[in-house]
């Protein structure tokens, strides 16, 4: 099995993160997925962006669920990519219409550790839905509640346990919970003792974050492991090709 390459917030190192352009240069470079991150404005609608707040990647202040969708939208993201300057904050609605017509998996991170938005679990569900993509997307969050959330609304989805602490077995964990997918801040996937062996024998995917090194990615491509997310969806489909 060929290891897949997801985009991290789309193809990151070359566009402003979590936009359409970085989405749409990631689907360009052949990437296999994307992944994003998901909040709430403050009227309700779900938006596309990693930090709850705007000031790293656009030139708004403070944060999204203080704004409303218009206010939102009105602002440009192209703060870590200057030559960028039509760049847009994404409704998840625009970025499931561009990933539709193609066969991208789409990873969806719920931001819900630092905000707890009400109800975005049921909002995220009902989009992918209207799409008719929940065979191609795996949910993820560092809050396994909302992972918990999205399965009491939906016994199918698909949902992957984040984290960032090397973690002894994770695979005992995912089996409790159910998960498909362990989503590891990559190293301890590399290191940790028996991490790759457990998760295989138990069923249990692994798509690790955020993968960019050539090296790596190639140490993870011989592990037999099912995704990488990166930054440099073109480095990684290069070193994984090998
Ligand atoms: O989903 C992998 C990765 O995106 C998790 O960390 O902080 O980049 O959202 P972060
Ligand atoms: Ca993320």
């Amino acid at each position: 099995m060929q290891t897949k390459v997801w985009a991290h917030r789309g193809a990151s190192a070359y566009a402003p993160e979590n936009t359409i352009e970085a989405f749409q240069l990631a689907v360009e470079q052949g990437a296999d997925g994307i992944e994003l991150d998901v909040h709430l404005s403050k009227d309700g609608y779900v938006v596309v962006a990693h930090d709850e707040t705007l000031e790293r990647v656009s030139d708004g202040t403070g944060r999204i669920v203080d704004h409303t969708l218009a206010q939102l939208q009105a602002l440009t993201f192209n703060r870590t990519h200057p030559d960028f300057s039509r760049a847009k904050m994404p409704l998840l609605e625009q970025v499931l219409a561009l990933i539709a017509p193609t066969d991208l998996t789409i990873n969806i991170e719920i931001k819900s550790g630092i905000v707890l938005y009400e109800g975005i679990e049921q909002k995220t569900l009902d989009l992918v839905k209207a799409y008719h993509m929940q065979d191609r997307v795996i949910y993820s969050s560092f809050n396994h509640f909302s992972l918990m959330q999205l399965r009491a609304l939906d016994p199918s989805v698909h949902i992957g346990l984040l984290y960032q602490a090397a973690m002894v077995d994770p695979h005992v964990y995912a089996m409790h919970l159910k998960a498909d997918a362990i989503h590891p801040f990559y190293p301890s996937v590399l290191l940790g003792p028996g991490v790759v062996e457990g998760c295989q024998k138990a069923g249990v995917a692994i798509h690790p974050y955020t993968v960019d090194n050539p090296a790596h990615l190639v140490a993870l491509g011989e592990k037999g492991i099912e995704a990488v997310i990166t930054n440099v969806p073109d480095v990684a489909r290069k070193a994984l090709s090998r």
